[in-house]
């Protein structure tokens, strides 16, 4: 699959096949994730991989949905704030760095014929306590991994020219 094809094939997937990963693509999922650069390269996350049934269900009392908690896998994507690079204006990449590292492990498994889902809109709280995370650790971004059982829906993206501003060197503003 080219970078193209990539592109197009990744999709958000919110349903899974039973069928287990294999361990070799997990490790190659993850591998991905730690070639993905980082500000300063710094390396300011932790990855959590999830493969046990009790902790994946206690995962719904963060997010209820039982495509996610039935995953095979599900990721805990973490960021640690104190070791990220922070600008002079005290702008921190932690969120930058992180979602660089998830979109490296979404694009690998999509190579290899795996579905995940980003998923932000969870309950910090239960993932604490059901991960017993330390409290330098904050869980940003849970990726469910597996198999798709669905179908790839068509992507709808607004158009480039409502994206993209030519920058005109003529008149001083840029929209
Ligand atoms: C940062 C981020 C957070 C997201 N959080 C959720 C989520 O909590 N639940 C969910 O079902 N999808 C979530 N999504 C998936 C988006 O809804 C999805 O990527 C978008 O609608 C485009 O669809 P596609 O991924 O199939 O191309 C999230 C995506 C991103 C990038």
């Amino acid at each position: 699959m080219d970078f193209r094809e990539l592109i197009r094939a990744r999709y958000s997937v919110r349903k899974y096949l039973e069928k287990p990963v294999e361990e070799e693509k997990i490790e190659l999922v993850l591998e991905a994730a730690r070639l993905a650069p980082t500000a300063v390269n710094y390396q300011p996350f932790r990855l959590i991989v999830i493969e046990d049934d009790a902790t994946r269900k206690a995962l719904a009392r963060a997010y209820n949905r039982s495509w996610f908690y039935n995953a095979p896998v599900i990721i805990v994507a973490c960021g640690v704030p104190g070791e990220a690079w922070v600008r002079a204006d005290g702008f921190s990449c932690l969120e930058v760095d992180v979602a660089i590292v998830v979109d490296h492990l979404i694009l690998q498994a999509t190579e290899l014929g795996l579905g995940t889902c980003w998923i932000a809109d969870f309950k910090p709280d239960p993932v604490r306590e059901a991960l017993a995370l330390p409290a330098e650790l904050v869980p940003l971004i849970l990726i469910p991994l597996g198999y798709p059982g669905g179908q790839p829906r068509p992507k709808k993206r607004r158009q480039l020219t409502e994206l993209v501003y030519r920058h005109e060197t003529k008149g001083d503003r840029a929209i």
